[in-house]
């Protein structure tokens, strides 16, 4: 762990400007400095620069960052290892921060597992190349499958000896201790002696992100079927199947140069493809995809194209497994290879031009294409019919982003003949049970009995659609969030206009005192505690879940980071955070209550009434969907004859009513 200290010593030294310079050339022009941007291609400069700032902007492409997230992005770099790579630059000495005994013990272990397996590639590798039956063996293996000799190293393919003992001897020979041998899986204790688990297999290393070798793919040579083909390293400290993608390593750079990744099912399919000039290309080797997986993919790029091989059966079994990839907001295209064909022998079988021709006329859009395959196997059939559209509608709503939802509700509307609006019913349905049970949390259990004063926390529903009518409203209560957090919500009495105060009183809620005011006995309110109480009493949660995220991390923050809460998350290691925030930051002051005033007040000084005032607007947007859902069940359930429902809707439509016109007279006594 590298300290707090030294990282903010980093961040510090570090210059915007003379960083992104070392790779782009900037051109001054006013305050800023501008480049064509390196995320997306571009003729004319639309990439700035903000020293004052220390931020980056593409407003070409939207990307946004500070320096380091700059380094990550551009040099396809880890968090840590950005940071090192800054503190080289500027003379930084890294200081990593003392570990306690027990992580020192478990990072040993990592480290000389790490080591070993380094160890263990070397001997494979040597092996392949430099004896007799590795190069009979083994390397005419790979080059018979069509493997060059570049890409055999680039891979760092090896060979094991079908001897017994002829790692673990060389190993233990070598000073590796038992211990990690067994750990790394690399042998197989048969006391008394230690077995070679691979023995006899050509060997696939597998490496971290870094480049690291953290475990082995081993491939038989023997045609025996009850052998297993592939044997792989088991799960160990420093290898988790499920959180690595095989060929990443070698891929990242490309991936994010082309911002696609192309996913395969095997090692073979990734070294084809790398050496038939797809360079972005990885496989989730052995495992079906997991969430880790498409994270890791998502660091470098949100676009996908999954390569399948020609057979319908394995087709539809990972049809599913997609949906994982749209519920992470990914674009997913899908390439279907001819029958009997995988990535690996099409791409043997024909040149680097035909195969890419092969990928730009086949690639399409998933959606498309699995209510293609759907549809064809569902020709005539009414039952069959109405599961293809209960599965595309799956598909479709796991997609995080409304507007993308609504392009695909029409396209597939296009190839089914199903009529837009049943299909936009079925996603809002299906999207709606589904989050609904996700954000449905426990009632608070206080341990107080709240004021009188305090009403009753409007009856709100747990979920709400996201969607844009309620993101200007989340983005200008993050925006006050994160700008005057930790400042008093009334920085002088004499700013409190009387009506504000009153409103104070009845909401039950301590006004804070002026700066240094006598009377210590009153606490003081910050603005997040207020912002915080207001929403968590309403058991409101924003409905973006970018803004949720922050805003929970946000509560989360202990005191002593109380200051710079803005530089916090502008230097955010998840870019997604650091984006969000500077973008937020970046936008001019919200006040979008106050957008027909012109005021000549410091925005700070309209702090106390502009922050109440989002929030009330925020909970009148809401209320007013959630009145207007309400309202279409009641009349659902008066056609149904529903007695019971209806007059349980009825009832919670009179208290909602009755919250809107007490927010509704709120409003309007702040709005002077
Ligand atoms: N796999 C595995 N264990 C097995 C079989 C397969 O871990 N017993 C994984 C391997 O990562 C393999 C991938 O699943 O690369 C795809 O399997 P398969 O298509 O059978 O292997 P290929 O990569 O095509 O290998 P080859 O072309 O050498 O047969
Ligand atoms: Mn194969």
């Amino acid at each position: 762990m590298i300290e707090r200290n030294t990282i903010n010593a980093i961040l510090n030294a570090a210059d915007i400007k003379e960083v992104i310079g070392d790779f782009l050339t900037l051109k001054k022009r006013g305050a800023n400095y501008w480049a064509c941007c390196p995320f997306h291609g571009e003729k004319t400069p639309s990439f700035s620069v903000s020293p004052a700032k220390g931020i980056y902007k593409c407003f070409g492409c939207g990307k946004a960052g500070n320096v380091v997230s700059f380094v990550m992005a551009h040099e396809s770099m880890t968090y840590v290892e950005a940071l090192k790579y800054l503190a080289r630059k500027y003379h930084i000495e890294v200081r990593e921060r003392e570990l306690t005994p027990e992580e020192q013990a478990v990072n040993n272990n990592r480290e000389s597992m790490m080591v070993l397996s380094s160890f263990a590639q070397d001997y494979f590798s040597e092996q392949l190349w430099e004896t007799p039956n590795g190069q009979a063996i083994g390397l005419s293996y790979f080059r018979e499958r069509g493997f060059s000799d570049p890409v055999i190293r680039k891979f760092q393919l090896g060979y094991s000896p079908d001897l017994r003992t002829a790692l673990s001897e060389a190993a233990l020979k070598a000073g590796y201790k038992k211990e990690f041998l067994i750990a790394t899986g690399l042998s197989v204790e048969r006391a008394p002696t230690l077995l070679d688990r691979f023995a006899g297999r050509v060997m696939f290393p597998i490496h971290s992100l870094s480049g690291r070798v953290i475990a082995f793919g081993a491939r038989t040579l023997k045609q025996d079927r009850n052998v297993a083909k592939y044997l792989n390293s088991p799960e160990s400290e420093i290898y988790s199947k499920t959180a690595v993608l095989y060929g990443l390593f070698q891929a990242k750079n490309a991936i994010v140069r082309s911002q696609r990744c192309y996913l395969v099912e095997g090692y073979t399919d990734v070294i084809s493809l790398y050496q038939a000039g797809i360079e972005n290309v990885v496989a989730s080797s052995g495992t079906s995809l997991t969430v880790e997986q498409i994270r890791l993919i998502k660091r470098f790029t949100p676009n996908v194209t999954v390569l399948y091989d020609g057979d319908a059966a394995g087709v539809k079994a990972s049809l599913r497994g997609i949906d994982m990839l749209l519920e992470e907001g990914m674009n997913v295209k899908v390439a279907l290879f001819p029958d009997n064909e995988d990535p690996d022998s099409f791409a043997r079988k024909h040149s680097s031009s035909e195969l890419d021709d092969f990928l730009k006329n086949n690639e399409q859009d998933f959606i498309s294409f699995k209510t293609k395959q759907l549809r064809d196997d569902a020709k005539n059939d009414p039952l069959k019919r109405a599961e293809l559209i209960k599965d595309v509608v799956r598909s479709i709503g796991a997609i995080p982003d409304a507007i993308t939802r609504t392009v695909y509700v029409k396209e597939c509307s296009r190839l089914t003949d199903v009529g837009e609006d049943v299909l936009m019913r079925e996603v809002a349905k299906l999207r709606h049970e589904k989050l609904y049970e996700g954000s449905r949390r426990p009632p608070a259990t206080g341990d107080q009995a709240p004021p009188e004063t305090v009403p009753q926390p409007v009856p709100l529903p747990g979920f709400i659609e996201p969607n844009r009518y309620f993101a200007s409203s989340e983005e200008e209560i993050i925006y006050y969030l994160l700008k005057y957090g930790m400042d008093p919500l009334f920085t002088r009495t004499g700013d409190v206009a009387p009506a504000t105060q009153r409103l104070y009183e009845r909401y039950g809620l301590n006004l804070a005192r002026p700066a240094g005011g006598e009377d210590e006995e009153t606490p003081t309110v910050s603005v997040a505690e207020y912002i915080m109480s207001e929403l968590l009493n309403d058991e409101l949660e924003f409905t973006n879940l970018h803004y949720r995220q922050l805003f929970e991390e946000y509560a989360r923050l202990t005191e002593n980071e109380n200051q710079e809460r803005i530089k916090y998350f502008i230097h955010h290691p998840d870019p997604h955070l650091s984006a969000l925030a500077i973008d937020i930051m970046d936008k001019l002051p919200p006040l979008t209550v106050e957008r027909y005033i012109v005021s000549t007040e410091p925005e700070s000084l309209q702090a106390p009434r502009v922050i109440p005032k989002a929030i009330l607007v925020y909970k009148s947007r809401i209320i007013e969907v959630t009145a207007k859902s309400l309202a279409d069940q009641l009349q659902a359930a008066q056609t149904t004859n529903d007695e019971q429902h209806v007059q349980e809707l009825l009832e919670r439509l009179s208290q909602l009513n009755e919250v809107r016109t007490r927010i509704a007279k709120a409003l309007n006594r702040l709005t002077f």
